[in-house]
């Protein structure tokens, strides 16, 4: 029996694995739960998976979940913010932490269950962005593994498993595009609601927005060269329409391996969950038939400039892709919360990264110093003082 924490628990991530969790009875029990303000259905979630202890966001939220579990004779340690993610993330009784909360909230929690030599099976690719090579260091230093859950790397995971590394010659990091990549009009006049309508993901509204500027690639392709330890360069993205062919590698000898599957985030999320063993999944079988036809293009940077500041970014390293990943956040919530257009996205993480002295001693501390001020420096953009 596999024991999981799960941070992110009522997120579009969480559900899922909580879903696969019910699925496979018998083979992972949940011994923690962390949401941000989703009480409502993290009581559901306590009443059916009976977890040990649980964290939310606030501290009137934690009051009052600890006043209801004694009310309903429910025994468990209930915490709350950053400190009581990080108590989950060490939980003795655990093996493995899903890392499912959104944005750099997710990054202390990783460096403290790996520290705590568990298992992190990565959603939160921001902490990846942020702070990879100290994750991955960390990780060799503790003997644990950092498992992908991102469908992408987890199809480069799946095609790389059992050979070496240093014969990857290229990872083709395939893209479905999201809805704009055919789109000819005004970007800057694109709403929300255009924004929000991914063609193939039903997903949190952060990395749906990051899939329409085409951002959540560009983290992706530094993700991919942290988690497989191969340089940016090698990273290529192909745009696939179809999202059929997950990612691909393509090694010194000239093979190209690549995974393919029905769309569905069930896959990935059991694999991390299994790995390395593989159980019966209820995804829709693939049928190449009815697919028909695999289409491939390239991506155009120019229509899509958060594909140029990420791969500037990762080039750059040190403290900058951490600055640029919290300036994305930030604009985002802006775009969400109607202060900017579509198009200042880009905008304001470019004038951020551009704008950042980089710190090129790296430890947690100037990691989070970095976070600090992107956050300041973006929202002061967003205000117009600057
Ligand atoms: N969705 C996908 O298909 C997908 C695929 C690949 C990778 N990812 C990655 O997985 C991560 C989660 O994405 P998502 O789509 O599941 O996002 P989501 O639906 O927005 O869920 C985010 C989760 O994080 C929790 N949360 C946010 N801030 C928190 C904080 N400060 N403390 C504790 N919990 C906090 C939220 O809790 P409340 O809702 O209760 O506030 C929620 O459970 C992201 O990094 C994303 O890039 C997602």
């Amino acid at each position: 029996m596999k024991k999981i924490t799960i941070l992110g628990s009522s997120g579009s991530i969480g559900t899922q694995i909580l879903d696969i969790v019910s699925k496979i009875k018998g083979y992972v029990c949940v011994e923690g739960l962390a949401v941000g303000s989703n009480i409502k259905l993290l009581k559901s979630q306590i009443k059916k998976f009976k977890p040990k202890a649980v964290s939310v966001n606030s501290a009137f939220d934690a009051k009052n979940l600890k006043k209801w579990s004694k009310t309903n004779n429910i025994k468990i340690a209930v915490y709350n913010g950053p400190k009581g993610l990080e108590k989950l993330a060490v939980m003795p009784s655990t093996d493995m932490m899903f890392a499912s909360i959104v944005g750099s909230a997710g990054l202390q929690s990783v460096v403290a269950a790996v520290k705590a030599k568990k298992d992190v099976a990565v959603a939160n690719k921001e902490s990846l962005i942020m702070a990879g090579k100290y994750i991955m260091n960390l990780a060799t230093e503790n003997g644990v593994s950092i498992l992908p859950v991102d469908s992408e790397h987890s199809a480069i995971f799946q095609c790389c498993d059992g050979e070496k590394k240093s014969q990857i010659k290229r990872i083709l990091l395939t893209a479905s595009g999201g809805p704009f990549y055919r789109y000819d009009k005004d970007f800057s006049k694109i709403t929300i609601e255009q924004a929000l309508d991914h063609p193939t993901w039903k997903m949190g509204k952060k990395i749906t927005i990051d899939s329409a500027t085409l951002m959540n690639k560009g983290l992706e392709a530094i993700e991919a060269s942290v988690l497989f330890g191969v340089s940016i360069e090698k990273v290529e993205i192909v745009i696939h329409p179809q999202s059929i062919v997950h990612s691909m590698i393509e090694y010194i000898d000239g093979s190209v391996i690549a995974q393919l599957s029905s769309h569905d985030m069930h896959l990935p999320i059991q694999y991390a969950l299994t790995y390395p063993e593989r159980l019966p999944s209820n995804i829709k079988p693939l049928n190449l038939f009815e697919v028909g036809k695999l289409e491939f293009y390239k991506p155009d940077f120019n229509k899509f400039p958060c594909l140029n500041l990420a791969y500037y970014s990762a080039k750059k390293g040190y403290t900058v892709p951490a600055v640029m990943s919290v300036a994305d956040e930030v604009a985002v919530a802006a775009f969400l919360n109607k202060k900017i257009k579509f198009t200042d996205i880009a905008k304001i993480v470019e004038k951020t990264i551009k704008s950042h002295k980089i710190s090129k001693n790296i430890s947690l501390d100037t990691l989070f110093e970095a976070d600090l001020w992107a956050r300041q420096y973006a929202e002061k953009i967003i205000k117009k003082e600057i």
